[in-house]
């Protein structure tokens, strides 16, 4: 990333033109790091207040594939990284088995602070978050979406949508790929899905590797 010294900012100031135009993917990666610092200090809902800290995201930021679970839980709150706990090592495993660097994709979640009790965000909590994530979105630009679960599915495919009728199909959505599968929390308690979420992934990688 292009950074601007003090001294040159000065320069730029004294001589009164306008800073250096940022080549364009690295004025994305600013402005998500900007993005970043707004959501990590928000407090536009009650979640703030019960967790210990903002999971914004974690992976490339210029990925082609990009997955959004629900919200962070326990250890997401303790390690300020989404998808590190039981159905994220699950998730891990999956990616393993699919040839998918975690490294090359980011990884998200429609909240970004833990609900209580692990409960499901309420719908006031998700619209708060809702403008994060979106410009999260924008700003990766990924090729391919993976809604892991029914939130992330409703929220981004069909408000009214099933995750069961809805998954293992291919949604085109502002020009994007968009695949929705169970959540692995799903799995952890029917590893009877485990089979559809493979189908699911067998596709995902085929786009992802095209
Ligand atoms: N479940 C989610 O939906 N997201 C996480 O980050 C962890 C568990």
């Amino acid at each position: 990333m292009r950074t601007i010294s003090e001294k040159q900012k000065s320069i730029i100031e004294f001589i009164n033109v306008s800073e250096p135009a940022l080549p364009r993917q690295n004025k994305e990666i600013n402005q998500l790091e900007q993005l970043k610092e707004v959501c990590l200090d928000c407090s536009k809902c009650e979640l703030r207040k019960g967790c210990s800290q903002v999971v914004f995201g974690d992976g490339s930021r210029t990925a082609r594939l990009m997955m959004v679970g629900e919200g962070p839980g326990a250890d997401e709150d303790k390690a300020g990284i989404p998808f590190v706990g039981r159905a994220g090592q699950l998730l891990d495993r999956i990616l393993e088995a699919a040839e998918i660097d975690r490294k090359t994709i980011y990884i998200t979640n429609i909240v970004k602070c833990r609900p209580p009790g692990n409960r499901l965000p309420l719908q006031l909590e998700v619209d708060s978050c809702l403008p994060y994530l979106k410009k999260q979105i924008e700003l990766i630009n990924p090729e391919v979406l993976v809604c892991l679960g029914g939130l992330a599915t409703k929220t981004l495919i069909d408000k009214n949508a099933a995750i069961t009728r809805t998954r293992g199909k291919w949604h085109e959505i502002d020009g994007r790929r968009v695949m929705a599968t169970f959540h692995p929390a799903a799995l952890l308690r029917d590893p009877s899905k485990k089979k559809d979420v493979w189908e699911d992934f067998k596709q995902i990688m085929k786009l992802y590797k095209e």
